[in-house]
């Protein structure tokens, strides 16, 4: 697809209301129409994190491909690895709609969907019954009315441990009520003891991590960060959307509730992501999201503290040529600093970032 085609399908999908647009993108990714990124296989860029051999660093985030339907078509457009979910045991509608808006000067999303999505058996089936292609993510969460929400967790190990590459366990939606609660040193404790236990009952070792909101203060960071190592937690995912409004071009849209996302969380994210690598140490895997839409902000999160990168928004501004063209110019970046390694890029800015305090 031509760079002019595929802003002239954008430009139409963006006269239709969001969510119907999302679903138009997902059918057109079945359709198998969409062209597959021509093959950027740059050594430089595979990367060794959590014991998984990810072919480059750019994953497709949790919420675009909430029911495990297009992971592979994902992974053919570039993506080094996909997160599907969020998954609840139950099936749940989430909220009334409308519940997508586009901040469109902002190149930014506020959303409010709450956790809908199709439960644990359809997503577990459709990932059986389909071949594989690409390093998976299961993302899992709590249904809204679990009356103990960390068997809900513990369900979603259970379920998908024979199809998973890593899981990611979300306590950070902020459209799920009280769910933001996890994150508590002690709610905290108890969700990683029970959840940790039951990836060690499986015969597979199967990385977790945890993905945290962007909206922490630093004494909530400090308890993360001694949890994740008490626990000895594979990994931790920075950050999922944030409640804030700081900084926004002028919309009516801004008032809606729900987690904003897009470019106006990369910097918040990035010094949540910087302040978490100095209390983690060099060895805890980190994930960056939030906010990236070129390889020069994919590699501004390595520089942050992070192993690997993760974008969404990015997508839905950029279209479904943006993860090759962010693999190419991640290429051209090693060429122009000389790099032999894209993880070369990581920490040199980590200093710089943890000293911001993180925007209100
Ligand atoms: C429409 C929408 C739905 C999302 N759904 C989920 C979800 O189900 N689970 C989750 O962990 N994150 C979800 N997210 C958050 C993203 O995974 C990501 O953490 C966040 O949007 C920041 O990255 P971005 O700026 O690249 O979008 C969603 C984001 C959007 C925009």
């Amino acid at each position: 697809m031509s760079r002019f085609l595929d802003g002239m399908a954008r430009r139409a999908l963006f006269t239709l209301d969001p969510e119907t647009a999302h679903g138009l993108s997902i059918t057109a990714l079945k359709s198998g129409l969409l062209p597959g990124c021509s093959a950027n296989r740059d050594p430089r860029l595979a990367v060794n994190v959590a014991g998984l051999s990810f072919p480059n660093p750019l994953g497709m985030a949790a919420g675009y491909d909430k029911n495990a339907e297009v992971a592979a078509e994902l992974a053919r457009l570039g993506f080094g690895f996909v997160e599907v979910g969020t998954l609840t045991p139950k099936p749940q509608a989430g909220n009334p709609k409308p519940r997508i808006f586009r901040l469109v000067t902002d190149h930014a999303v506020i959303n409010r969907l709450g956790f809908n999505n199709q439960g644990h058996a359809e997503a577990h089936a459709r990932i059986s019954g389909r071949r594989r292609a690409g390093i998976l993510g299961i993302n899992i969460g709590a249904n809204k009315d679990a009356a103990d929400r960390i068997g809900d967790y513990v369900a979603g190990i259970s379920c998908f441990a024979d199809v998973a590459d890593y899981f990611t366990v979300n306590v950070s939606s902020p459209n799920t009520p009280g769910l933001r609660n996890l994150q508590t040193r002690e709610a905290l404790s108890d969700l990683l003891g029970r959840v940790l236990a039951e990836r060690d009952a499986k015969s597979k070792r199967i990385p977790v991590f945890l993905k945290i909101a962007p909206d922490l203060s630093e004494p909530d960071l400090d308890d993360i960060a001694a949890e994740c190592l008490v626990q000895k937690l594979d990994g931790l995912i920075v950050s999922n959307t944030t409640l804030s409004r700081t900084g926004l071009n002028p919309d009516p849209k801004t008032a809606e509730a729900g987690g904003l996302s897009g470019r106006p969380v990369f910097e918040r994210s990035t010094i949540v992501l910087a302040k978490m690598r100095q209390r983690l140490g060099a060895d805890m895997p980190l994930i960056g999201v939030g906010g990236i839409d070129s390889a020069e902000t994919a590699a501004e999160k390595m520089r942050a503290g992070a192993d690997l990168v993760q974008l969404y928004t990015g997508f839905i501004y950029g279209g479904p040529l943006l993860p090759g063209r962010i693999l190419r110019d991640l290429s051209r970046i090693c060429d122009r600093e000389n790099l032999t390694h894209i993880s070369h890029l990581r920490d040199q800015k980590t200093a710089q970032y943890a000293a911001l305090d993180i925007p209100e």
